[in-house]
């Protein structure tokens, strides 16, 4: 039997155990995904320790996937110039690390509307999950991914460290307001809105274009006050599943070679939310 992980801090919340041992019986594959909860200190025995029991594959979520870097043999471009690893697979003993954060993110958005290229992008939010979005919608060919945040040097810092081009300016969240009608596509990536704050919004959709996109990538609540205001301006808008789901399908597929059944996924872990 082939052992799987996800490691993180908290890690009880986590539901990629119950999506991948749902996956791994539907499949047929006999394999067991473990959530374990490691503190920092212990990252280097915990990956040690998966090295010498030859561990499959495993998820890192916060507060890891920066530090786990350096403990990896190996770490894929995309994952090293975002510098952060959410999926590790082990490939003949050595231990390499993947972001499919941004990438899940992508497929979420081609199965949305027709993908990033050609498109005006505003990215609300320069953390973390900003940046693993922000590195892979780059490559697609936007016309503009501007940044909006609190922090606008934040913002602008993102802009300055990513490698792949893209035209892009850091605003803050009015000056975003004031503009909104030129972007097509707007990607909500804060905490605002987030349970269980329900009642907060990033910004005022006064100014929302016509038939444009929105998504959050928060999913509880499934719906978000900025969601539910945007629907009701005519927008299309998306949730935070897909985006779980989708880094999860890629993970599985890179452990397994079967790009899963994301339907499936999506059901289960809708279940899970109540
Ligand atoms: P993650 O890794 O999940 O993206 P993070 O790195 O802590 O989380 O980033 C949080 C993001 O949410 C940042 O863009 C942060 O804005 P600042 O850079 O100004 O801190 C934003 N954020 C969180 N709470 C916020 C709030 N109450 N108002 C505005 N922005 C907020």
């Amino acid at each position: 039997k082939k052992l799987y992980a996800v490691i993180g801090n908290p890690i009880g919340h986590s539901m990629s155990p119950i999506m991948h041992n749902d996956l791994f019986s539907f499949y047929q594959i006999d394999a067991s995904y473990l959530p374990f909860q490691i503190k920092s200190e212990d990252l280097k025995d915990a990956v040690d320790g998966f090295k010498a029991i030859g561990i499959g594959g495993f998820n890192v979520t916060v507060p890891h996937k920066t530090a786990i870097i350096p403990l990896l043999d190996e770490v894929d471009e995309l994952a090293a110039s975002i510098g952060a690893v959410n999926t590790v697979v082990n490939e003949n003993g050595r231990l390499k690390g993947y972001n499919t954060d941004g990438p899940g993110f992508l497929k979420g958005l081609q199965a949305f509307m027709s993908g990033a290229a050609s498109k005006k992008i505003l990215l609300i939010g320069a953390g973390g999950a900003a940046r693993a979005i922000y590195f892979t919608l780059a490559m697609e060919k936007p016309d503009a991914i501007d940044i909006a945040n609190r922090t606008v040097a934040k913002a602008q810092s993102l802009i300055d460290d990513c490698p792949y081009s893209v035209k892009s300016e850091a605003c803050t969240l009015d000056e975003a307001g004031r503009k909104l009608g030129e972007y097509d596509l707007v990607v909500q990536t804060t905490s605002i809105g987030m349970a269980p704050k329900i009642a907060d919004q990033p910004l005022d959709l006064s100014n929302i274009k016509k038939h444009s996109h929105v998504c959050d990538i928060i999913y509880n609540p499934l719906e978000t006050k900025l969601l539910q205001d945007a629907s009701n301006r005519g927008a299309n808008v998306q949730n935070g599943i897909d985006m779980f789901v989708y880094q999860g399908a890629l993970a599985f597929e890179k452990w397994t070679g079967i790009f899963p059944d994301v339907e499936r996924m999506r059901e289960n872990v809708l279940k899970q939310l109540g």
